[in-house]
């Protein structure tokens, strides 16, 4: 009877979380587009990566921490105003855990998080320990009186909790009187079906019709999901990650030009729609093999997605951090490491020389495009981001 019990209330506590993790992926992926589009009107930025599964961890940190209208704002940028506080946390947490197993993914995936406070804060112990359970977060002061050491430490943090493939967080801090959400990640997936790691050789990368830069880019030929939309002139690609829980997802054009007009057309809906209009065909993909760090800094983004009171300094009530009202959100730095290389499963060579390998279509991604990494499961967008720029030499104007 009582054991009885303790499993139906078990079976009740994993259904409520999964139901929650569901909206929270559904929300989050909202989340993304809202984002990714707020970031596009930045004038100026090139490359754009970040992970909206992450973010909304860093979104249930500040609800954790804020009290009233402060928190409550979290939910309103989430779109789960009805969801309560336990629900959230715990459905945030569930998720990234999920999508972030490398073990049951097969992909790399570091996330490490710290919450910087001024040295005259004063952590919470039931803080501490609940931002440590639900959304993994340490904690540290940092004193920034001496502001080049103390951007140092973070970029040395940053560093070596990616195993140095993330070198730098930021190259200063702006406003340094107050709490800083900093994630620091790198990201490597596994393909499902490997390129060679001879078919590499370098070509030119388009950043723009009057300037190429020379780029490492690897080669292979298989049978993929893929969609050419001859009414917008792009294409859509779909590649499986290892145990095909997720997938890389591209959108590029068909040739180079600014990336605005696609990402006018991009929407949740859209998306939709060009992934159903995929079909498995053999196409040649030619993709760069670069490695991508970003580094964002999402404080004033979020800010005009809602979360207003949390980053103003009159208005914050983060009170549930340190017990008094003496902190705001000043910063928020997303930083990521990206690595695109050859690695993969073993590739099924039974299908090379079939009739289904003929004609290949070319997906030559040589100039900017988007990208998306997507559980296939929850629906949740673990990375979104465009490549506008690789790292490489400029190549000699050819005449
Ligand atoms: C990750 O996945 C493996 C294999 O599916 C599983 O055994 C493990 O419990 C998972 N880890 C977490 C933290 O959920
Ligand atoms: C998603 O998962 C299903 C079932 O596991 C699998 O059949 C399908 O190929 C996967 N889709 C992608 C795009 O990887
Ligand atoms: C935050 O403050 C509220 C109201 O005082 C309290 O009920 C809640 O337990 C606090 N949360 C944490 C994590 O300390
Ligand atoms: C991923 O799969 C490859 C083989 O396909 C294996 O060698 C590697 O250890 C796996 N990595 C992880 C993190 O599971």
């Amino acid at each position: 009877m009582w054991l009885a019990n303790v499993v139906a209330l078990c079976l009740l506590a994993v259904a409520i979380t999964s139901a929650d993790k569901q909206l929270l992926a559904d929300r989050s992926a909202s989340l993304a587009m809202n984002l990714y589009q707020n970031m596009a009107k930045e004038k100026g930025l090139e490359n754009i990566l970040i992970s909206p599964v992450v973010v909304a961890s860093s979104l249930g940190l500040v609800a954790l921490g804020g009290k009233a209208s402060t928190a409550s704002q979290v939910k309103t940028v989430l779109s789960a105003d009805k969801v309560k506080d336990e629900q959230l946390h715990a459905g945030l947490a569930e998720l990234l855990t999920d999508v972030s197993n490398s073990t049951a993914r097969n992909v790399t995936w570091k996330i490490s998080n710290r919450l910087y406070g001024p040295s005259s804060v004063n952590f919470a112990d039931a803080f501490v320990q609940t931002s440590k359970k639900h959304y993994n977060y340490e904690h540290s002061k940092i004193n920034f009186r001496d502001k080049r050491s103390a951007v140092k430490s973070i970029n040395e943090w940053a560093s070596k909790s990616t195993d140095g493939k993330l070198p730098e967080v930021t190259k200063d801090v702006d406003k340094t009187d107050g709490a800083m959400i900093v994630n620091a990640m790198f990201f490597k997936p596994h393909w499902d079906q490997q390129f060679h790691h001879k078919m590499v050789d370098n070509r030119g990368f388009l950043v723009s019709r009057s300037y190429t830069v020379s780029v490492p880019m690897m080669h292979r030929t298989g049978i993929y999901g893929f969609h050419e939309d001859t009414k917008n002139s792009l294409y859509v690609l779909s590649m499986p990650l290892a145990h095909k829980m997720s997938s890389m997802i591209f959108i590029m054009p068909y040739h180079v030009e600014p990336l605005e007009r696609l990402e006018k057309l991009l929407s949740r809906k859209q998306l939709d729609t060009w992934l159903s209009s995929l079909q498995e065909k053999a196409v040649a993909i030619s993709l760069p093999k670069v490695s991508l760090e970003v580094s964002h800094n999402l404080q004033k983004h979020l800010g005009e997605l809602g979360l207003t009171e949390a980053v103003d300094k009159t208005k914050a009530d983060l009170s549930n951090i340190s017990g008094k009202k003496d902190l705001y959100l000043s910063n928020v730095f997303h930083a990521s490491a990206f690595e695109w290389d050859t690695e993969g499963n073993a590739v099924d060579t039974s299908i090379y020389g079939s009739d289904k390998m003929k004609n290949p279509k070319l997906f030559y991604a040589d100039h900017p495009f988007i990208f998306l990494v997507k559980d296939n499961k929850t629906n949740s967008i673990l990375f979104i981001g465009r490549l506008v720029r690789p790292k490489g030499d400029k190549m000699r104007d050819e005449l």
